[in-house]
Formats: structure tokens, C-alpha cells, sequence
């Protein structure tokens, strides 16, 4: 047993017992290891040190009341960190290695999985590396598939309260033909500069708009963005956002709940029109947005205080299925037994 104070975790990362790994080499994926230590010791060349080879996934695993261990649509992460592989001309872990090392760790640390009613999760960081030494350009022929867990709390301090965000025009995270539909390290980097700054000029996150034309709403820093109006949920169409499962759920819950479902463009001028917003993402949750900020024209957008009913509904529908308390019509939830 350990002693966390498990409603009070923040999003970070805490020792558990083990994490498991898997080389590929001369072609081929080898057996799963188990492992106690943090660290990994890899040649000075890899290529993920180098030119970026490297793709990460997040999901959950959350505790139902029954006390079963309940992954959220761990195939879709999978299927999405094949397509990231690909992106970045990685090898791609099998969807099966997958399912088999997600399954490993979770039982090995089952003792981190949080309870349920504490309102926190496991996170599950599956991350995928060019470990093969390289010094031209190209990709390595040896990768490094690993898994941690870490037992979490709210991504934002509030938790689900609605949290401040800054629109910046002088920093992109993606080009529209870059790699911003991969979950790869590179467009987290391009975002620290202007999430840092945010942070310190007292926001949550950023809000990142198309990097051609800065007219249409891209996504957040770490979540993907959403606006509720006229009964209807919009979300924006770009090729250089990360399609969130998160978002991909939401807006089948919308569509049962009698909401339209839009999946456009999203120009700025259009939050004058939103009575909602919010920031979707495994991370993030739903986190409801108060308040934005144009960094460079000063234009204000409010919500509110408070999340909005929609919101709302949405969250508590997602959480439900997430902890077993609404029924998993769609098969999104996978037992670890
Ligand atoms: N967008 C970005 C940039 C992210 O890092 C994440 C987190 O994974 C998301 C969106 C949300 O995606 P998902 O709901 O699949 O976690
Ligand atoms: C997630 O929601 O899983 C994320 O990866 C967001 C962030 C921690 C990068």
C-alpha cells in the first residue's frame, strides 16, 4: 500500500513500481520487459535525441465503483501512435504489443490505480523512441517502446472550474502540413515559449490559431477547443491539430444528448458568439473556459464563472462512463482484469 493523498494529486509524475519496454531490432519487436528503473540508457547518436524521433500517447485508467480497472478506448491511442510512428518514419508498435504492455502495467502497479470517488486516474504514458544511432539525417533502424504510469489529479489547478486563456499570435505550434496531427515531441517544444509566458501573465493556457491565415481557432496548448451555442457543438476542422479522442467522444455524447455537431473552420471573431467554451483532452478532461484573451489586439472574450450546463452534462456523461456510473454504450471502456 501507499500513502497518496489521492484527492489531492496534481498532474505530475509520481514513482511507481515498475514500467515496461520493448526493443525493436533487426526488423522486429522483442519480448516485453519489466523494469524498476526510471531511467534508460541510449547511444549519444539516437536519433530521438537528435532529430526528434520520438511519439508519446496519454490515456487513463480509472477505478469503477465495483472496483474493476477501467482503460478508456485504449485502441484509438494505439491506432494514433501507429499514425504518429508513421509521421515521424518510426517503426509502430503493434496494436496488440500495445493492449499486452498497457495490460502489464497496469496490473504491476494496480496498487496506483486511485480509488474510485477521489476524482483521480492513472495516466498511462505509452512513448515511442529512435534509439538507433544516426548522424545524417534519417530515421534510426532501432526504436524503444516503453510505458509509465503515474496516478493523477486535475491538468489544471482548477480542476473542473473555468480557467483563463491567452490567444497568441506570435508563436505557431503547427504548420498546416506540418506534424501537428502527431502526439510528437517537436510540437510541444514549439509551444513552450508562449504556454511558459502564459503562465506567467496569468493564464492557463494558450489558445493557438491557424499558422497561415491566424483567422480560424486551432486548439489549445495540451487539449483540443470546443463552443457550445444555439444547441449546437463546434469544434474546429485543421489539419494541424491533434484529433483528440477526448473530442471524438464528446461530440457523440452531444449528438445523444439532441445537440447538432459541427466540425469546421472556427473563425476568432466567432467566440463573440459562443455562450460556452471549453478545452478537451484526456489531461484537461473537460475544463470549461472563463475567459479569453487576444494577446496582441487586447479583445476579450467572458463565459463566465461558473461552467455552463452543456458543459456540464457533457463532463459528468464522460466521467460517468469513464468510472462505470453510466452505462458504456459504445464499448469505449476495456476491463483489465
Ligand atoms: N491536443 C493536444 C495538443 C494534446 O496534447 C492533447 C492530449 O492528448 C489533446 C489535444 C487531446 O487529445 P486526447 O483527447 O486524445 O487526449
Ligand atoms: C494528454 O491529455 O494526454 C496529454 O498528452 C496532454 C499533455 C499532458 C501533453
Amino acid at each position: 500500500m501507499n500513502n497518496i493523498e489521492w484527492g489531492k494529486l496534481p498532474f505530475g509524475y509520481v514513482k511507481t513500481h515498475y514500467n515496461v519496454r520493448c526493443y525493436y531490432r533487426d526488423g522486429k519487436w522483442g519480448e516485453i520487459e519489466v523494469s524498476s528503473d526510471e531511467y534508460i540508457n541510449i547511444h549519444i547518436a539516437a536519433t530521438c535525441l537528435h532529430y526528434g524521433q520520438e511519439a508519446f500517447e496519454g490515456l487513463k485508467v480509472f477505478t469503477g465503483k465495483d472496483g474493476s480497472l477501467r482503460v478508456f478506448r485504449w485502441d484509438e491511442n494505439a491506432k494514433r501512435m501507429i499514425s504518429s510512428a508513421n509521421g515521424v518514419m518510426m517503426a509502430p508498435p503493434p496494436m496488440e504489443l500495445f493492449l499486452e504492455m498497457l495490460e502489464k502495467i497496469v496490473r504491476l502497479n494496480s496498487d496506483f490505480v486511485p480509488p474510485y470517488g477521489t476524482g483521480a486516474s492513472l495516466y498511462v504514458r505509452p512513448l515511442l523512441i529512435g534509439t538507433g544511432a544516426q548522424v545524417g539525417v534519417s530515421p534510426a533502424k532501432e526504436y524503444l517502446f516503453m510505458i509509465f504510469v503515474s496516478p493523477v489529479g486535475p491538468y489544471f489547478k482548477e480542476g473542473f472550474k473555468p480557467v483563463k486563456m491567452q490567444i497568441v499570435r506570435d508563436v505557431d505550434r503547427a504548420a498546416p502540413h506540418g506534424t501537428g496531427r502527431f502526439k510528437v515531441g517537436g510540437n510541444y517544444a514549439a509551444s513552450l515559449s508562449s504556454v511558459v509566458r502564459a503562465h506567467q501573465e496569468g493564464y492557463g493556457s494558450v489558445l493557438y490559431l491557424d499558422a497561415k491565415e491566424k483567422k480560424y481557432i486551432d486548439e489549445a496548448g495540451p487539449a483540443n477547443f470546443f463552443g457550445i451555442k444555439n444547441n449546437t457543438y463546434i469544434t474546429p476542422d485543421s489539419t494541424s491539430i491533434l484529433q483528440s479522442i477526448t473530442n471524438m467522444s464528446l461530440r457523440q455524447l452531444a449528438t445523444d444528448m439532441g445537440l447538432q455537431v459541427e466540425v469546421r473552420p472556427v473563425p476568432v471573431e466567432e467566440l463573440n458568439t459562443f455562450e460556452e467554451t471549453g478545452a478537451c483532452g484526456t489531461a484537461a478532461v473537460i475544463t470549461p473556459i472563463g475567459e479569453i484573451i487576444d494577446r496582441e489586439t487586447g479583445d476579450k472574450y467572458t463565459f463566465g464563472n461558473e461552467p455552463g450546463a452543456v458543459s456540464t452534462k457533457l463532463y459528468q456523461t464522460l466521467q460517468g462512463i469513464q468510472y462505470g456510473d453510466v452505462p458504456d454504450k459504445y464499448g469505449w471502456i476495456h476491463v483489465i482484469g
